[in-house]
């Protein structure tokens, strides 16, 4: 059976993702597929989405086994001719992709491995049209502390607290955390306006899987109780990852 949190996870960024593109689409003054970057965008989970609704796709990645498994998913999905999948990283943006092109780019879980997120940000910025979205998902810090102290770690807690990159120390697995400020400078800084900021899986990671998926409602719930809660000021530090929607100035 498929576990119910997964899905839940992912919804509050796809919706919006899905509202960002629809409104670009609309601005444009001729009807045309949008052009997407995907920066590490994997193994094509959101790149395969965005195609299934009529956008191109272009995947930058440095992992040759991601794109392999991209290229299967894509053509599982029978959008192999929407989505292309380049060996890049975010230091190498601009080699592999067309300067001042794309309409939207997403650029999920990425600030968190690469080695200068501002260094990421000003490529990103490098191939967005002006007025082009971008859609930034990233873990924050005060969430992971918290998550580290209710399950009993609490001195990786306090060494989170500390730590210039939110880490609990070298067997954490996730390089960086940021703080809403933080990210929110790097957008600024990079040459990007903030649209909206939304607290993704601030209910979810606390919750059984075996509540979400054997109670009659409970999924449903859930997700209803994430949606809602998305874009409410007093519990974004609750959430896991922060979800950014920024336009380039
Ligand atoms: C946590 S995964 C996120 C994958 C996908 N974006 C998602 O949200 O499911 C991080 C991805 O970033 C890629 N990556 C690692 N270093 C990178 C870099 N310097 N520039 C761009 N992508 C990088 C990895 O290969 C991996 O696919």
């Amino acid at each position: 059976m498929v576990e119910r949190r997964s899905a839940i996870r992912g919804a509050v960024v796809w919706e919006a993702l899905q509202s960002v593109l629809h409104t670009r689409r609309q601005s444009l003054s001729s009807a045309r597929s949008l052009q997407v970057v995907d920066l590490g965008g994997g193994t094509g989970g959101m790149a395969v989405r965005i195609a299934e609704l009529g956008h191109q796709v272009v995947v930058v990645d440095p992992s040759p086994d991601a794109l392999a498994s991209l290229e299967r998913r894509a053509a599982e999905a029978e959008v192999t001719v929407a989505v292309r999948g380049v060996l890049g990283d975010a230091a190498t943006l601009l080699d592999v992709v067309e300067p001042a092109a794309a309409d939207v780019v997403v650029c999920h879980g990425v600030l968190e491995v690469v080695d200068d997120p501002g260094q990421a940000l000003r490529a990103v910025a490098g191939v967005l049209l002006p007025e082009g979205y971008l859609s930034v998902l990233a873990a924050q810090r005060s969430a992971a502390v918290f998550a580290r102290a209710v399950s009993g770690h609490l001195d990786d807690a306090r060494t989170m607290l500390g730590d210039p990159d939110g880490r609990w120390g070298r067997s954490d697995p996730v390089p960086r955390r940021f703080t809403q400020e933080e990210l929110e400078t790097l957008l600024a800084d990079a040459g990007f306006g903030i649209a909206e900021v939304r607290g993704v899986r601030v209910f979810t990671d606390h919750i059984s899987s075996l509540v979400v998926d054997s109670e009659p409602g409970a999924a449903e719930a859930l997700l209803a109780l994430e949606t809602a809660v998305a874009t409410h000021r007093d519990f974004m530090a609750m959430a896991t990852q922060l979800h950014l929607l920024a336009t380039r100035r």
